[in-house]
């Protein structure tokens, strides 16, 4: 390891990630020695905070989110990490004041490195980008200089492209990293290591055993006090065009060469790239729109906002594994349990020799569930015999807990992940250029159905509830239901 400091400017320290994961997550690398050896933070805001007002900030954060109250000499030793600057991200006079702070933070051995988080308004990207690259504090520095910009990137994909462009203007790709938190959740993670590092599911995994592929996210949070930010995002930016369709592109992805950055985002790339378009005709039959009673409610929500807070959809990745396997994706803000898992459902038996008893349902399909979270873990489900007389079956599931197979390791959070492999320079858990523009063609027609002036209401659904019933007749077409994979701790 070089001798220089490593340097963490977070610009928006003020703004609720940095409060909720950033500084809970550094905290926690902390305290597991997972930090770069001679780190210094720099927060950057326009509200005027000394170190030490900074600092005390950063203590209730920590409490709040990151569960620290009882570690308050472990925070104090840590908080001489943390300083502050009072500045405005798009204003190069400011930016020549960081330079010089970070120059004086990072001492006469120069920067090993630097990373510039934004963790500001999105609209802000380009101009903080534009004034990082042309004030020479992430150029013309010895060592590295990368970029962590949070979601979402872009609104659409002609605003993505263009930010790419202002982007790709200033900093070389390799120095870019787009933050999907998703990607950073180990059971996510897990997911890439259950496909290519097993050989039993690699063969079945594929249109001649898989009958569709379910994705749910479900929050029971509501939009909690961001109506504003929610309102002109809805439900599409916020989590489909993102982390759904991450998780998608990692169940269908082909196996990479290697697990290089750039063999994992090839691959990936491919799966959006298979995703077929649908026109704006063919949104209609294939999405399900949803809003929570009372959004409209809301604070910072219009009374006759139509923004979704529900999409269901079907998706198709047109290419030899998945050609004509649904892709169901669901989620939504208020539904009754927080709950993100991934069910594989596989073709049921071609012939049923046990079926003809009459008091036998029908065989339940066999599943997969990937339980990304809250119990993260893996089931298979399968019939097994009932003990008795006669051919009584029953399904079963066969269960991986990590709570339990890890229960001395516990699960750190994504973001601790992502920003060790930033500080490392690893790539492979973020997005690049091609993969986020990529993924708004996707998205795109449905944006444009659904905010279109003629679009209707979405469907109103209660609070607490599956979302709208709408949602089981867009499966039901094709003899398919939503399944529950017991990864919300109950089997339907
Ligand atoms: C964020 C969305 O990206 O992800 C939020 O903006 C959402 O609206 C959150 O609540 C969900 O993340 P997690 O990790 O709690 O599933």
């Amino acid at each position: 390891m070089a001798d220089g400091a490593v340097s963490l400017a977070i610009l928006g320290a003020n703004g609720d990630l940095t409060r909720r994961r950033l500084i809970p997550a550094l905290f926690s690398l902390y305290c597991k020695g997972g930090l770069p050896d001679n780190l210094k933070v720099v927060g950057v805001s326009r509200t005027a905070y000394s170190d030490d007002e900074f600092r005390r900030l950063m203590w209730e954060s920590a409490v709040e989110f990151g569960g620290a109250s009882g570690h308050r000499g472990e925070f104090d030793r840590f908080a001489k990490l943390l300083h502050y600057m009072p500045g405005d991200v798009g204003n190069p006079e400011d930016a020549t004041r960081l330079k010089r702070r970070l120059e004086e933070l990072e001492g006469g051995a120069g920067p090993e490195g630097r990373l510039f988080y934004l963790s500001i308004a999105p609209q802000l990207y380009g101009p903080a980008i534009e004034v990082l690259g042309g004030s020479g504090l992430a150029t013309d520095v010895p060592g590295w200089q990368r970029v962590v910009i949070e979601k979402p990137f872009g609104f659409d994909l002609a605003s993505a492209t263009d930010l790419n462009k202002v982007v790709h203007a200033r900093f070389d790709e390799s120095q870019i990293y787009r933050i999907d938190h998703y990607l950073g959740k180990e059971t996510v993670q897990n997911l890439m290591v259950l496909r290519f590092a097993n050989s039993i599911f690699e063969p079945i995994w594929n249109r001649n055993y898989v009958k569709c592929v379910q994705i749910t996210v479900a929050e029971e949070v509501d939009v909690a006090g961001r109506g504003s930010y929610y309102d002109r995002s809805g439900v599409i930016r916020d989590m489909v065009q993102n982390h759904l369709l991450q998780l998608l592109t990692i169940v269908a992805m082909e196996p990479p060469v290697t697990a290089d950055a750039e063999s994992l985002r090839d691959r990936k790339v491919d799966v959006l790239h298979s995703i077929r378009p649908w026109a704006r005709a063919d949104v209609a039959a294939n999405t399900v729109a949803g809003q929570y009673g009372g959004y409209r409610d809301e604070e910072g929500v219009p009374a006759d906002s139509k923004t979704a807070t529900y999409a269901a959809m079907r998706l198709f990745v047109d290419n030899w594994r998945w050609n004509g396997v649904p892709f169901y994706l669901r989620t939504g803000k208020t539904l009754r349990q927080k709950l993100t898992e991934i069910i594989i459902e596989f073709q049921v038996p071609p012939h049923l020799v046990f079926s003809g008893d009459a008091s036998q349902p029908e065989s339940p399909p066999n599943i997969l569930a990937i339980c990304i979270q809250p119990n993260e873990g893996a089931r298979l489900r399968f019939q097994v015999k009932v003990p008795g007389r006669g051919m009584e079956m029953r399904p079963v599931d066969m269960e991986f807990d990590y709570a339990s197979a890890f229960s001395e390791q516990g699960i750190p959070e994504a973001y601790e992940r992502l920003l060790q492999d930033a500080f490392d320079g690893d790539a492979s858990l973020f997005i690049r250029s091609d993969q986020i523009e990529e993924a708004w063609r996707v998205v795109d027609p449905i944006i444009e159905a659904w905010e279109s002036p003629d679009a209707s209401q979405p469907l109103t659904y209660e609070r607490g509830s599956d979302g709208p019933a709408a949602a089981d007749a867009l499966l039901a077409e094709a003899g398919d239901t939503w399944l529950e994979g017991g990864c919300g701790g109950h089997t339907g």
